[in-house]
């Protein structure tokens, strides 16, 4: 049996609109189009994963209600394992309320629901799946003492944990949590917030990927979309360039990107060349509308690997 790559965390059935751009505060604008789609930051990584051929399993919680049905559904279609996802009694299916604009750029409003009821315990309960694992991918749309549970059980069996630190909270992150994460991965505006860094531009990134090594993170990767990602460990940088390609939602791009490095990872790749799929999956993820259904498949992300481009 292959090691399963395990995703803890979040599901949420993503109501998304089109306006030219978003709206300030007060104003109203119009948008052309209401779409649904499969997302959450935990599911979007899962499905990520698996559409690069990684056996893959989750551990989340969803409502007794419609939305829930479909997210099931929808991880199931994609083959990612689906009994680690519990169903709420009384908390209705996570929910997101996005904004896409016309450069592509997303806002994104997250009720919690049922996510929030991922617990310790409940974390616990999949603990031999957990120490399973090729890697465990862990985002914050789920409350964080679940993740440090999950973090330490990873820990324990020597699986790599990655953190995509995402929403990134004001206060600190426990101190066990960054004990027992292999590798971080905050965006800019995660790092800023992670670090109280202004991150602007390469400079910026390196300065907060310093921050973080301090703070106790033992590998920092920052994500800074088009303009590439930087990776700094012990004590050293190395920069990789974007791959470009034509922008038109970049919704859950960093979803993809941790999709993509566990799916190396699972194949038994060392983190520089595993950093090069996450960036490629994430390149595949913003040329397609939504979360789930823009995720690439081995064939495409082998393919902008190869060439630099979407077709060979
Ligand atoms: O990262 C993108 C995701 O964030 C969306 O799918 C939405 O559900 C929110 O969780």
């Amino acid at each position: 049996m292959r090691k399963p790559v395990v995703v803890v965390g979040s599901l949420n059935l993503d109501l998304v609109v089109n306006p030219e751009r978003a709206p300030a505060a007060g104003e109203t604008v119009f948008a052309s189009r209401l779409d649904q789609f499969p997302g959450g930051k935990g599911a979007n990584q899962a499905v990520a994963a698996a559409r690069l051929s990684a056996p893959v399993a989750m551990v989340g919680r969803v409502g007794q209600d419609g939305f829930g049905d479909r997210l099931l559904e929808s991880l199931r279609a994609d083959g990612v394992g689906t009994e680690g996802v519990s169903r709420s009694a009384t908390a209705g299916t996570g929910t997101a309320v996005i904004t896409v604009d016309a450069t592509g750029q997303n806002r994104i409003v997250v009720v919690a629901g049922a996510n929030a009821e991922v617990t310790p315990e409940l974390v616990e309960a999949h603990g031999p799946l957990i120490a399973s694992a090729s890697a465990l991918l862990l985002q914050l749309e789920v409350p964080v003492a679940a993740c440090v549970r999950a973090a330490e059980l990873a820990a324990a069996a020597g699986v790599p944990v990655i953190l995509d630190p995402a929403p990134a909270p004001a206060e600190p992150l426990p101190v066990q949590l960054r004990k027992n994460t292999w590798l971080i991965t905050p965006n800019e505006t995660e790092a800023a917030t992670l670090t109280g860094l202004p991150v602007e531009g390469r400079r910026g990134a390196e300065e907060a990927a310093r921050t973080l090594a301090e703070q106790g993170w033992r590998q920092v990767l920052i994500k800074l979309g088009g303009n590439g990602a930087y990776l700094y460990r012990g004590g050293e940088g190395r920069w990789y360039d974007a791959f470009e390609v034509p922008v038109v939602d970049t919704t859950a791009a960093g979803d993809a990107f941790a999709g993509g490095l566990a799916a190396a990872l699972h194949r038994g790749m060392a983190l520089e060349e595993a950093v090069r799929w996450g960036m490629a999956a994430g390149a595949l993820a913003v040329t397609r509308p939504g979360a789930q259904p823009a995720m690439g498949t081995l064939a495409e992300l082998t393919t902008l690997l190869r060439t630099g481009r979407l077709e060979g």
